[in-house]
């Protein structure tokens, strides 16, 4: 681990039995709150998507803490923002996505003209638990034509097997702290 993975992973809150009991679910509401952690944090995307080789066309970001990251980010290397929201909130026409959750599953939409045929998208979230989200927002991108460069998140919990699962299907992942 690198000195920002530790620093990150301070600022990190755990929080026991939440949503449910036996979860602990990593809280990163406090990166964003100090300034200085937050211009860590968001610096450590920027710098990898600003190089030639990795610079996206477009940041995508998954309701909803995918939206505050990835619109940062996307400010900041002058690219384009597009939301990919849960079923029911985007206004104009859409292309869907339903996947499994533990119980039940969750339909996540985008609107047709967010990305065009050839685009390079940077996929964004806070966090990969079972790989789900990002694997139904990887699809949508692929729906409209568009390429996704990287899938890149602040936390993945690797022992849930998400990172590996999307790796394994041929999306590239950047994350910054790991909690097993
Ligand atoms: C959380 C998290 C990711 C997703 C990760 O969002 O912010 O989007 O779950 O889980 P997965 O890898 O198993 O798909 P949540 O569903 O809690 O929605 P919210 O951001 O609207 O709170
Ligand atoms: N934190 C935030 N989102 C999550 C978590 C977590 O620990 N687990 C699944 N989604």
């Amino acid at each position: 681990t690198t000195s920002v993975n530790d620093y990150l992973r301070a600022h990190i809150r755990t929080v026991p039995d939440w949503p449910a009991p036996g979860v602990q679910f990593r809280d990163i509401t406090p990166l964003l709150q100090d300034p200085k952690v937050f211009r860590v944090m968001t610096d450590a995307f920027v710098h990898r998507y600003m190089g030639r080789d990795l610079r996206p066309d477009v940041v995508a970001g998954l309701d909803a803490r995918g939206f505050i990251l990835g619109a940062v980010i996307a400010h900041e290397l002058n690219i384009g923002f597009v939301p990919i929201r849960k079923k029911g909130k985007l206004p104009f026409t859409t292309v869907e996505e339903t996947y499994e959750l533990e119980y039940g599953s969750a339909t996540v939409e985008l609107h047709t003209d967010a990305v065009k045929p050839g685009d390079r998208v940077l996929l964004i979230d806070d966090l990969i638990a079972t790989g789900g989200t990002m694997m139904a927002g990887k699809k949508l991108l692929e729906k409209l034509g568009a390429t996704v460069v990287e899938g890149a998140a602040i936390v993945d919990l690797p022992e849930l097997g998400g990172s590996k699962h999307l790796k394994d299907s041929g999306l590239p992942l950047f994350t910054l702290v790991d909690f097993a």
